[in-house]
């Protein structure tokens, strides 16, 4: 298995960080199926450091989540620096820097993929980050900003220089924002270029993309994100083929009704009767579309209209059986 630092990793697939779904409720959820790392959703390291509470939440999960990874974004040396600490501080056995994230909100302020433009203050920032902490220190990045800039390979070989454990490159670059298709063979420039473990990411959907992402971009891993909304459970089956471990039993419907019942409390009793029931939505939409009930548009439009989650709760427990009865 891949190391990060002297760590070794359980599993090559990893479950990536995405801000406003990674919580830690939804952490919980994708931990029941081991995988290698579970990356917190981005946290902005100067809120960190003025200690929001929001921001302390996200970062949240010692003693649960373990190892537990903590994402920071930002473009200020300081904060970065006292983030990496605090999150330190936090339990975090990993700190990973986001120079990924293609939100105009995020680069505007010169944060995210915009480091893949300004490779000198990307290392500055690395440095000092890597400087504050004794944990190892991880790095998300795309392709590059454009088809023009694709310096992907330069930015993992400086980062590394400057002490990187580990890289996930999303085969995209910023400009693509989500379109078109990650290029898994395009992140092979990477691997090749460094001796750290550097994970592939992108539209790994599938046991079968899983293997064609690792055989295209020689990766040392994977990195799901998107796909496990409302099929936390795919993970099984993902796994199963990068580590070559047994596949196991499929869930029954009782089985995933306990977890999608379960992450939703957690939801609300992590946000609050008010936050809780729009924050659910997105994953209670996913586990709908999961389940390819006849009737599901009907009940997804149910739910987004409903504020109380004892109504919700009552119509996803009668969602569930009746889908059992079903299969
Ligand atoms: C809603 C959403 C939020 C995201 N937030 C983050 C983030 O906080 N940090 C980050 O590095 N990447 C973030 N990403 C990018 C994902 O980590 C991942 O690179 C991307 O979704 C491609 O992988 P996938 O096709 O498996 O989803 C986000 C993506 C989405 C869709």
């Amino acid at each position: 298995m891949p190391k990060i630092g002297k760590y070794e990793l359980q599993s090559r697939v990893l479950v990536a960080p995405m801000s406003g779904l990674t919580d830690l409720p939804f952490r919980r959820v994708v931990n029941l199926f081991n995988p290698g790392l579970i990356v917190s959703e981005m946290v902005a390291g100067r809120m960190l450091a003025m200690g929001k509470p929001d921001t302390l939440a996200k970062a949240s999960g010692k003693g649960e989540i373990d190892p537990l990874v903590i994402q920071l974004v930002g473009c200020e040396k300081n904060w970065m620096s006292k983030a990496a600490r605090l999150s330190e501080e936090a339990g975090a056995s990993f700190i990973d820097i986001n120079m990924g994230c293609p939100a105009r909100k995020v680069t505007s302020g010169m944060s995210g993929s915009a480091l893949m433009r300004d490779i000198d203050n990307a290392i500055q920032l690395i440095v000092a980050t890597i400087n504050s902490v004794d944990v190892p220190v991880t790095l998300k990045m795309r392709l590059g900003w454009d088809n023009d800039s694709l310096n992907a390979p330069l930015l993992a070989v400086k980062a590394q220089e400057a002490g990187i454990k580990m890289i996930v490159v999303h085969g995209r670059t910023r400009c693509q924002f989500y379109d078109g298709k990650a290029d898994w063979s395009a992140v092979k420039e990477t691997v090749d270029a460094v001796d750290i473990p550097v994970f592939v990411n992108g539209d790994i959907n599938t046991a079968h993309d899983a293997i064609e992402a690792l055989d295209k971009s020689c990766a040392a891993g994977v990195m799901v994100g998107r796909s496990l909304i409302g099929s936390p459970w795919r993970l099984q089956e993902i796994i199963s083929a990068v580590d070559g471990s047994v596949i196991p039993m499929k869930l029954k419907i009782s089985d995933k009704k306990k977890i999608v019942l379960d992450h939703y409390n957690d939801i609300i009793n992590f946000y609050g009767e008010k936050k809780g029931v729009k924050i659910a939505r997105k994953h209670l939409i996913g586990y709908i579309d999961d389940l390819n009930l006849i009737n599901g548009s009907e009940i997804k439009s149910s739910i987004v209209q409903m504020s109380q989650s004892s109504a919700v709760y009552n119509i996803l427990n009668t969602t569930f059986s009746k889908a059992g009865e079903d299969s």
